[in-house]
């Protein structure tokens, strides 16, 4: 029977959409891509728009190319890389991170390994575990919030709600289809929150969802998340 996972994965694998630190379908390696390349994308992603994110992603790169040369890299050159992205700290424990990595000789491969090092919180730990080495890990963060919230019509508001979404993503994990690629999935629902499942007029009428969806059944989709009031 086919299972929610499979329903996204499904669309994912026709409606990808194609970004800088994404592998393209058949390259070499299988696709699997560097967890160098995943973790800095995931640190860059936090607070800054993909659209941003591409071209300093690259430029990144070019001038750190592998977590060795970043670890290597004095701090001052690394802070004016990231000059324009903000939030500092993240430059910082960025540093920290490449050093302690270097210094083991790679990236664990795992949510408990990752956690261990600087500025790696449980988003990012379970998004790079996923995503760099196919890990059963969701990594739960605003827009997939937004999707299992809708999914399961949660109108407890944000941020008390927060715990429970969480609880409600790590459900998937549960799903045949979602250990087969845990990867994808992860990447699949941050394209659903993104172009499908958006905070405002989301395109319901195009989501693999649609059927199992509560908030789309109730008509309430487009107002969850509630967010509570300041
Ligand atoms: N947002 C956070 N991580 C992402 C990723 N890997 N792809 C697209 N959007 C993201």
């Amino acid at each position: 029977m086919a299972t929610p996972a499979d329903a996204l994965l499904g669309w994912y694998d026709r409606h990808r959409r194609t970004l800088p630190w994404r592998a393209p379908p058949g390259a070499p390696g299988g696709g699997r891509p560097d967890p160098y390349r995943v973790w800095l994308s995931e640190i860059m992603l936090q607070q800054t728009t993909v659209a941003t994110v591409g071209p300093r992603y690259r430029r990144f790169l070019e001038r750190f190319p592998t977590v060795g040369a970043l670890a290597a890299a004095p701090e001052a050159e690394v802070m004016e890389e990231w000059a324009g992205l903000g939030y500092y700290a993240r430059a910082r424990n960025l540093h920290a991170c490449a050093k302690a990595v270097a210094a083991a000789g790679g990236f664990p491969h795992t949510v408990a390994g990752l956690l261990a090092l600087p500025g790696i919180g449980r988003y990012t730990a379970a998004a790079v575990a996923a995503i760099a080495f196919d890990q059963p890990a969701v990594p739960t963060d605003g827009n997939v919030e937004r999707v299992v919230a809708r999914l399961h019509a949660v109108e407890a508001p944000l941020p008390g709600a927060r715990p429970r979404l969480d609880a409600l993503a790590q459900r998937f994990l549960a799903d045949p289809a979602m250990r087969a690629r845990p990867g994808d999935f992860a990447q699949a629902l941050f394209d659903l929150g993104a172009t499908i499942c958006t905070p405002r007029n989301p395109a319901c009428a195009l989501c693999p969802w649609r059927e199992g969806c509560a908030g789309h059944r109730l008509g309430i989709a487009a107002t969850l998340p509630r967010k509570a009031p300041k």
